[in-house]
């Protein structure tokens, strides 16, 4: 059993690796995030988790390059993205600065965020969860953050059951090859292939209320013409799930 330290090291040296953070920019920011029915659908999933029009102040985690991030700018809100990866980082300030948008990056840890509590109205964090050794941990932090009230939006991907789908599912970046030390790290993560009913648990765990599985079908849709348009562009093959519940 590695330490916590020494797990998060191995981590930390695979997703500051250019090439893996290249592959996340090429799939994600350009990929289905940046293609236009995809981009819209989502944005329409993530209006649906915040209360009414006004702009919020909010906190993506693990934002990688901004994926998520850049979403919520664009529909006008305060936000905050967070990331231990200073790689990741300047490749969401590029890509921030590509589309005109405003995304304050913070690097520093998600298993121990620095910032006060209660002062979130919206806490987000996409395909993250996956990736910490202790992801109760982190979500208990995360709602202390949230105002009372202040919503917590958990975004992932239920793995295919098709084997050939899952293969195409796991596709490591080009000219990155996690070694075997990364291998047995991955091992010791308890979230490592978890289904949105495990993030409903934890959430309900926290003490969140009002929790909702958002409706995914027009991404889904979107993730199909995106396949069709772009067959080797390497679109999701899992189904997406957001999960929004409320701090009391
Ligand atoms: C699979 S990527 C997801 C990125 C982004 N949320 C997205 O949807 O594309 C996981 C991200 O979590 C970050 N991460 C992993 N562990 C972290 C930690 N302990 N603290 C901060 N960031 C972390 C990685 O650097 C990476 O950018």
């Amino acid at each position: 059993m590695m330490r916590d330290e020494e797990l998060k090291q191995i981590f930390h040296s695979g997703w500051t690796n250019p090439n893996v953070v290249s592959h996340r920019v090429e799939r994600f920011i350009k990929g289905e995030f940046g293609f236009a029915a995809s981009r819209s659908a989502w944005l329409d999933v993530l209006r649906q988790t915040v209360p009414g029009e006004s702009p919020c102040k909010i906190l993506d985690m693990g934002t990688g390059p901004g994926t998520i991030a850049l979403l919520w700018a664009e529909l006008g809100h305060a936000i905050t993205g967070v990331d231990f990866s200073a790689t990741m980082i300047s490749a969401g300030r590029e890509a921030a600065k590509e589309r005109g948008l405003t995304v304050d990056f913070v690097e520093a840890d998600v298993e121990a965020p620095p910032f006060p509590e209660n002062t979130f109205d919206v806490i987000s964090s996409r395909a993250v969860l996956f990736t910490l050794p202790h992801p109760g941990y982190a979500v208990a932090q995360w709602i202390r953050l949230l105002k009372p009230g202040g919503t917590l939006v958990l975004i992932g991907e239920n793995n295919p059951t098709d084997p050939e789908k899952l293969k195409r599912q796991h596709r490591p970046a080009p000219g990155w090859e996690p070694d075997e030390a990364y291998r047995n790290a991955l091992e010791q993560l308890p979230f490592r292939s978890h289904t949105d009913g495990m993030v409903r648990v934890v959430m309900e765990a926290a003490g969140l209320r009002n929790i909702r599985n958002l409706p995914m079908k027009s991404v889904l849709a979107a993730r199909e013409e995106h396949e069709k348009q772009n067959p080797n562009y390497g679109v999701l093959q899992g189904t997406p799930y957001v999960l929004a519940g409320q701090r009391r």
